[in-house]
């Protein structure tokens, strides 16, 4: 009966402390209570570099739909990189090809008090990242959905995503950061024809998890 006890109890104390240690907040920028799961030691490496770097212009393709509630599934983007541009003196612009996805980033943003530091755009990405002129310091890569299995949507998703550093590659410059989601996937996930052709151009890997974070020459 003992053995059983400890037994129990030196199973629970594992769950307990693989809980604790999974959890990975974005704090103080966010709330302990927002876990950021396998994106946050790459959003926290993202942040250090554009304070690091004084960004100014941050874009991004994919918005948080869901605000902050999905801050370990889908990574909360806009707020983050929203809240990070308020307290910088930046602005955030990001895009989304689905109105109900902006619509319901834009209620997130007004609701963080963000409306002033962020722009919502609908417009297929390419489309827009095209007719933007302004220098971008930050470029967060994450629009057309990848699948883990459904080689046809892997390539699509590849290609878009190919398409939308294509379009903007004339506005960054030797300081701007570049990180792209979904990544550590099957098949290369959303990076992958991205990161072979910023590579061919240059650009290195500065970190790569489930996120990849690129940077030219450092
Ligand atoms: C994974 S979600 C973005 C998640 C968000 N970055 C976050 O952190 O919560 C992908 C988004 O890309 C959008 N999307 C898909 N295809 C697109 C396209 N061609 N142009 C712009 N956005 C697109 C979808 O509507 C969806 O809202």
């Amino acid at each position: 009966m003992k053995f059983v006890l400890l037994f129990v109890s030196v199973v629970l104390l594992a769950v307990i402390l693989r809980k604790l240690f999974r959890y990975k907040t974005l704090a103080p920028l966010l709330p302990r209570k927002y876990n950021f799961g396998k994106r946050r030691d790459t959003l926290r490496e993202v942040l250090r570099l554009l304070d690091e770097r004084g960004a100014k212009v941050l874009l991004e393709t994919g918005v948080a739909r869901m605000g902050l509630e999905k801050s370990k599934g889908d990574g909360a983007s806009t707020i983050v990189f929203g809240l990070w541009a308020k307290n910088n003196d930046a602005h955030l612009y990001s895009v989304d090809i689905d109105p109900e996805a902006t619509r319901r980033a834009g209620v997130a943003v007004d609701a963080m008090g963000l409306g002033d530091s962020v722009t919502l755009a609908t417009s297929d990405s390419v489309e827009y990242l095209d007719e933007f002129t302004d220098t971008v310091d930050f470029l967060y890569l994450d629009s057309y959905d990848y699948h883990k299995t459904d080689t046809a949507i892997q390539k699509a998703s590849q290609d878009h995503h190919l398409k939308e550093i294509n379009a903007i590659e004339g506005c960054l410059h030797d300081d701007t950061v570049i990180l792209i989601d979904d990544c550590d996937l099957p098949n290369g996930g959303k990076g992958k024809l991205v990161i072979q052709y910023l590579t061919e151009a240059g650009w290195k890997i500065h970190m790569s998890e489930y996120q990849v974070i690129m940077v030219m020459g450092k």
